[in-house]
């Protein structure tokens, strides 16, 4: 199938190159021409493992093209909006470039195509999306088709989901889109992927109440961790225990510095400000605390490192390990880990930061910290160890090593992803969180 894509960034490019890699004939379209030019090239603009592959693999195969022309999608039957809905400075979803994106296709789209949102929107902007694509093009369609990639497993999450949900118009036009995006996904629902059929406002909502369950969960343990912390219990020990409730499950409920990223920080905060705007602000007001015990994490280790320190973090040398939201990606959005270490260099530590990945991203938003370019550079004569993002590559760090290149034996944590017992045997005195 000819499938155009609108939006090259984490979510868009990902999903252009795995459209190319289940077979169909894509035109990814973005406005930046430099992101274009590295795509079009083979090269990756961000790090995500798996996509360099299938990136070359839909170039070579002649399935893939990158341009900033938005006319060059003419001809695709179906158009997926894979563009950003930043913060806007109330909190509420910034819409400008999916409203943007939609206009702009508007102009090339033809009766009996499709155009499908992967955004994550406030409800209620696709059944306004769909007033007006009909309004220009008598006959297109507007469907929702949210995206559940993760970072680090994008590749993988786009391919072969856990499930796909198509929010659809009722009618006719709600039954051809079903059978276009049936063959769209036709490799992946052969998997035996479910698929759930919604209406638009349904769609929607799937995203954002999936994300706000999975930032409670998250919140959920971090504030047993900080009951942990006062009576002296362990966090872990007790996520493992109540995960062994099947009810309950034991995946998402690491305690650590929280949640961060491109998408469960604002979409909590977006979902918050939209029920406000529907008069059921009450519904969601648990986000806020949501949103305040995830923050309160990066204040904790602020504080923490300051009484590791003696109080006084000025001129004291800092390692910073991990700087990405979370191991395998380079992103920086809304990373606790990247929050601490600005902080820390504000209150006058002297910071030695170091990311596999990330350092280049980091760099972009806090140039006034010092990147390094190794674990060991970071730690030589640290005073104090923060592991802020658990890579492997510090969780297989030999403790005994590390202990031969710091100034003083302490770290911090922030993970929980270190084995406490041989840090302790290297003489380390160990800080974990909620443990
Ligand atoms: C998330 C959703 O998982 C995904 O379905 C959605 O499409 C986009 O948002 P992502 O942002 O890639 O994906 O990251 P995710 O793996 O969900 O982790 C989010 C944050 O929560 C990270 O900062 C991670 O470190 C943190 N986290 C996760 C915890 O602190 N504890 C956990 O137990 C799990």
């Amino acid at each position: 199938m000819r499938i155009s894509v609108i939006g090259c960034g984490y979510l868009g490019a990902v999903h252009a190159a795995s459209m190319a890699k289940l077979g169909h004939e894509v035109v990814a379209v973005d406005v930046d021409p430099v992101k274009i030019e590295r795509l079009a090239a083979g090269d990756a603009p961000f790090f995500e493992p798996g996509l360099p592959e299938i990136l070359s693999e839909a170039i070579e195969s002649g399935r893939i093209r990158f341009t900033t022309d938005m006319s060059e999608v003419a001809g695709a039957r179906v158009h997926f909006v894979a563009v950003g809905t930043p913060q806007g400075p109330t909190g509420a979803a910034d819409l400008t470039y999916v409203d943007a994106a939609v206009a702009a296709l508007t102009q090339y789209v033809a009766a009996d195509e499709f155009v499908v949102g992967k955004s994550t929107v406030p409800v209620g902007t696709a059944a306004r999306l769909a007033t007006s694509l009909s309004a220009a093009v008598p006959g297109a369609t507007l469907v929702w088709n949210p995206e559940f990639l993760r970072e680090g497993f994008a590749v993988q999450d786009t391919i072969s989901p856990d499930r796909l949900v198509y929010g659809v118009p009722s009618g006719a036009a709600g039954e051809s889109a079903v059978a276009a995006l049936d063959e769209v996904y036709a490799t992946t629902l052969a998997e035996g992927t479910p698929r759930l059929v919604v209406d638009l406002a349904t769609a929607e909502l799937v995203k954002v109440s999936a994300n706000a369950f999975l930032a409670t969960k998250i919140s959920f343990i971090n504030a047993m961790a900080e009951i942990a912390e006062v009576v002296g219990a362990d966090v872990t020990a007790l996520a493992d225990a109540i995960g062994h409730d099947a009810r309950i499950g034991r995946k998402f409920l690491n305690a650590g510095l929280g949640f961060g990223g491109g998408c469960l920080p604002k979409d909590i905060r977006a979902f918050q400000a939209r029920a406000t705007e529907l008069g059921v602000g009450e519904s969601l007001a648990f986000l806020a605390d949501v949103d305040a015990i995830n923050l309160r994490r990066r204040a904790h280790v602020v504080t923490l490192a300051e009484d590791l320190l003696g109080g006084d973090v000025t001129g004291k040398h800092v390692a910073v390990l991990g700087l990405a939201f979370k191991p395998n990606s380079d992103d920086v959005r809304d990373s606790p880990s990247l929050d601490i270490t600005a902080r820390l260099h504000e209150l006058g530590a002297v910071v030695s930061a170091y990311d596999p990945e990330a350092n280049g991203t980091a760099a972009r938003i806090h140039p006034e910290v010092h990147y390094v370019d190794s674990a060991d550079e970071a730690l030589r004569g640290a005073d104090l160890v923060l592991v802020l993002t658990e890579w492997n590559e510090f969780r297989q760090l030999d403790p005994a090593v590390v202990a031969g290149l710091v100034g003083r034996p302490v770290v911090v944590d922030g993970r929980n992803c270190l084995d406490r017992d041989a840090w302790t045997a290297a003489g380390f005195t160990v800080r974990g969180m909620g443990r």
